[in-house]
């Protein structure tokens, strides 16, 4: 078997020796057409038979992993990929620190370990879930091809934790791999099991922060659970992370593409002040406090993923070896935390502080401030791209204290700067921080589909450089 490349004989493309892991293959084949109906009836609507230039990964050498071509998404080739094993590859962190890293799931720790791949696993179609409706109002065959991407990529990572389930766990990792195909973004009787998975994508400024806040949440995971002891649950993180890359270049990309036209429409019309909302408005483009909202709500809602700040599982699966802190082998202490603290902000009196905890206990919160800390930068350059056009305007992250319905925060509120206000002054206010239902008619009465190769939709410039560097009016998606 070769690590490196992938074998494409079967019905599943794999790099873990499928055709000789008759159980296993067996189990998979059996899911697969369950797959597939969920795709074609969960999967973007109304391009299952278009033929998209997508990339497939057909290795996993990290210098040239993927290769381009069309092809209609419900034949798009799912596979499973881990990252090369490492020699001598031990557990770096915990209780087990310096053993060697474990092949098959330590017996103690089989629930927890089965419920970090089950809630793992079950954002990845939610996604496609919530982006589903999205490719009708396409402001761009380059952008309608962005989404279509990221959705069999976000397929591709189901995938990849359901073989894990059946691979390590069992009847109950089959019952758990059925059930990821059986709950639904936003249903009312079995909705996906995080918040921010059941929310709506309405619009396209909304898929590119959910892509740079919502899936750099799952970077974080990721990265945390590539640190994992439980090696093929590493090595799964390892790949899945050279994809998840391109998610947040697209949402990094579309905001600042967004923001670019809009900064560009203004001085072209004469317009100094950012807040002059209705002026902005009349461009065709999306005025920058309208998208500063749309920043709010989408961090906020991500930022709930990371749990409650002080956490007995996340200590725990710390402690046990199974999931790391953010690139953990870069990180130089005694990796385990048995007596170090860390500063944990709380709410005390009404006021928030800043307080140590148990680094162990803390290690969400940490998790957090390091998501909070490479948000920043991309943030950082969208101010650049406004600042360049020179209108004066500065997007900013919302205090993690902002509208919040998990943790410490989520019994007060607090206005974007992390000042807490009464109830009475949050309903007054609301509407100055996050999308009113004026802002979201806006927003859609702009959402009209451009499907003229090398068009864009008024409100958005066009990209730097092409995928795969094609040319500015490559096709894309050829619409059936
Ligand atoms: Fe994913
Ligand atoms: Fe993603």
């Amino acid at each position: 078997m070769n690590i490196v490349n992938v074998d494409y004989d079967g019905l599943i493309p794999n790099n873990v020796g499928l055709g000789s892991d008759t159980r296993v293959k067996r189990a998979l084949e059996k899911w697969h057409p369950g797959y597939i109906n969920w795709w074609n009836d969960m999967g973007p609507e109304g391009f299952q038979s278009s033929l998209v230039y997508l990339r497939t990964a057909v290795s996993v050498d990290p210098k040239g992993w993927a290769k381009f071509d069309y092809v209609k998404m419900p034949d798009y080739r799912w596979g499973i990929l881990l990252a090369p094993q490492q020699e001598g590859r031990k557990v770096n962190f915990g209780a087990h620190k310096g053993e060697d890293a474990w092949q098959e799931v330590p017996g103690e720790y089989r629930a927890m370990l089965r419920r970090l791949v089950v809630i793992q696993g079950d954002t990845e179609p939610a996604s496609v879930e919530q982006q589903r409706h999205l490719g009708k109002t396409a402001p761009s065959l380059y952008d309608m091809r962005n989404l279509f991407q990221v959705n069999v990529e976000e397929g591709r990572h189901l995938w990849a934790m359901v073989y894990l389930l059946h691979k390590y766990f069992g009847t109950e990792g089959r019952d758990e791999a059925d059930a990821l195909l059986e709950r639904r973004s936003g249903d009312a009787d079995t909705p996906r099991m995080l918040g921010a998975f059941n929310e709506k994508t309405p619009d396209w400024l909304s898929f590119f922060m959910f892509t740079y806040f919502t899936d750099r949440d799952g970077k974080m995971q990721l990265e945390a659970q590539a640190q994992s002891g439980f090696d093929p649950l590493s090595r799964t993180c390892r790949f899945m992370l050279t994809e998840e890359a391109h998610h947040m270049f697209v949402g990094e990309t579309g905001v600042t593409r967004v923001v670019q036209k809009t900064c560009e429409a203004m001085k072209a019309a004469g317009i100094d002040d950012a807040n002059d909302i209705e002026k902005v408005r009349k461009l065709g483009v999306i005025d920058l406090p309208t998208i500063q909202k749309k920043l709010n709500m989408h961090c906020s809602l991500s930022l709930d993923l990371f749990g409650n700040e002080i956490s007995t599982n996340a200590a725990n699966a710390f402690h046990s070896g199974l999931k790391g802190r953010f690139r953990e082998d870069r990180l130089d202490d005694d990796h385990t935390l048995e007596n170090s603290t860390y500063p944990v902000t709380r709410l005390k009196d009404g006021k928030i502080v800043l307080e140590d905890a148990p680094a162990l206990s803390s290690l969400n919160m940490r998790l957090r401030d390091d998501y909070l800390k490479d948000c920043s930068l991309g943030i950082g350059r969208w101010n650049k791209t406004i600042e360049a056009t020179g209108v004066k305007f500065e997007l900013k992250a919302p205090h993690q204290a902002f509208h919040r319905q998990i943790g410490e925060f989520s019994k007060i509120k607090a206005d974007p700067a992390g000042n807490v206000m009464s109830d009475a002054d949050w309903t007054k206010q609301r509407n100055d921080f996050l999308p009113s239902d004026g802002d979201r008619d806006y927003i859609e009465s702009l959402m009209k589909p451009e499907v003229e190769p090398g068009k864009f939709a008024s409100w958005i410039a066009p990209p730097k450089v092409g995928i795969d560097n094609k040319p500015g009016d490559f096709e894309y998606v050829k619409l059936a």
